[in-house]
């Protein structure tokens, strides 16, 4: 709490809070929960700040990255450029070629426009790419934002690959080396996890078999859960390593020797952790007889996926910054912006609150302001043209630039 206070004091509120140390433990006790030997990914969308994201290559990870943005933020951590992995199912010819002029040589590819794409791109940079094919298969996830199984952007299902198959006779610069599966995100049921993990590996062999492709790499994804926005400690999967191991072991008995070689992905799990997001209440006032306390952060700062739906804001548990032994009151946290969809919590039992009381939103480590709706996936923001007739009179783009203002010894 007075560290708390410190830091507030000295660079303000809203101030997201990064304890590297514990990003850096988050990637050692997933990594001793994994199937060995494999190899993690981080993926930058869940926090590509670059001081978190060098903490984390320093644990071995590489980087998956889905824009130019990510790239850049890679790069800049310090990810070699052949340790990045390109996902997405909307990939732009300017990103792509950036990627490939960077040196990245492995692509998660979605459809057959991607592998024509990536071919051609190819082609015009001189360089030989390998592919991972992206599989949208049936048979996961009980729990979690499911993404696989079912109409989406994502993947091929099995009923397409056979025409990808006939497609991929004919593009000669780039090379499929495996598989790549992201079945559900943020699955805190073990089991669950686990049959979603198992499917995964199914379907790798699955695709080996029918398509005949070589299988050098599969990437499982992940799915692995954090709390958000409420207390809580990392999760822990006691038995997804044993049991994972098994199902390799009958389904690509050669992935001990690394072949295939096989990785995951996480960007939740390694981050979330290690953020919170410390704010000031502007005012504390009754409405109706309800109380309201409005905080210097809102949705744009924080739960910006939240307006869509995917975070449930009755989910955000803020803990009280202040020390104080006054009888909590049952708040409505919400942020500055004139809407009332900037609410960060319902019915929150907050003590004393009161005008310049300082309260801390933990575990925000991800999807936090990245996750802000035009920061998310670090995309540049679409330009704003006026015209007068039609005679354009200006074109501007808002920039978002991380500005250091003070960076200190280790
Ligand atoms: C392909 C892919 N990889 C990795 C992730 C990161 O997921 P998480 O942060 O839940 O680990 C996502 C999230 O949607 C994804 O779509």
């Amino acid at each position: 709490v007075t560290a708390i206070r410190e830091l507030a004091r000295r660079y303000g509120t809203p101030a997201y809070v990064y304890q590297l140390d514990e990003a850096a433990a988050a990637a050692e006790a997933l990594i001793a929960q994994l199937p060995q030997p494999s190899s993690l990914y981080f993926s930058l969308k869940a926090n590509p700040h670059p001081e978190v994201a060098a903490t984390l290559r320093e644990t071995g990870c590489g980087a998956e990255i889905s824009s130019t943005g990510e790239l850049a933020a890679a790069l800049d951590a310090g990810f070699p450029a052949e340790r990045c992995l390109v996902t997405g199912p909307g990939k732009a010819d300017d990103e792509t070629r950036e990627a490939l002029q960077a040196g990245v040589r492995l692509f998660s590819v979605e459809s057959v426009h991607q592998l024509c794409q990536l071919d051609r791109l190819a082609r015009a940079t001189g360089t030989w790419p390998e592919v991972l094919l992206r599989l949208n298969f049936d048979g996961a996830a009980r729990a979690g934002l499911r993404m696989t199984g079912r109409p989406s952007q994502f993947g091929f299902a099995a009923t397409e690959l056979a025409g990808v198959a006939n497609h991929l006779r004919e593009l000669r610069q780039i090379r499929v080396c495996g598989v790549h599966t992201f079945a559900a995100t943020n699955v805190a049921d073990e089991d669950a996890l686990i049959d979603v993990l198992s499917a995964s590996i199914g379907a790798a062999r699955q695709v080996r078999d029918a398509l005949r492709i070589e299988l050098r790499h599969v990437d499982l994804g992940g799915g692995f859960a954090a709390p958000h926005g409420r207390p809580g400690k990392r999760q822990l999967y006691p038995a997804l390593r044993a049991r994972l191991t098994e199902r390799l072991d009958q389904e690509l008995p050669g992935w001990r020797h690394g072949d295939p070689a096989v990785s995951f992905e996480s960007g939740r799990y390694l981050t979330a952790t290690c953020g919170t997001l410390v704010c000031s209440l502007l005012d504390v006032k009754e409405s109706c007889g309800r109380t309201f306390a409005v905080a210097d952060a809102g949705v744009n700062h924080l739960g910006g996926l939240a307006a869509t739906g995917r975070v449930l804001r009755s989910q955000l548990r803020p803990l009280m910054a202040a020390e104080l032994d006054d009888d909590p009151v049952d708040v409505d946290l919400v942020g500055p912006l004139c809407t009332p969809v900037d609410l960060l919590s319902t019915a929150m039992p907050l003590s004393a609150p009161r005008p310049g009381s300082l309260v801390e939103l933990p575990n925000v480590g991800a999807y936090g302001l990245t996750a802000s709706l035009v920061g998310f996936l670090s995309r540049p923001l679409p330009v704003e043209v006026c015209l007068r007739g039609d005679r354009v009179t200006s074109s501007t783009r808002l920039q978002l630039r991380r500005i250091t203002s003070e960076r200190q010894g280790a």
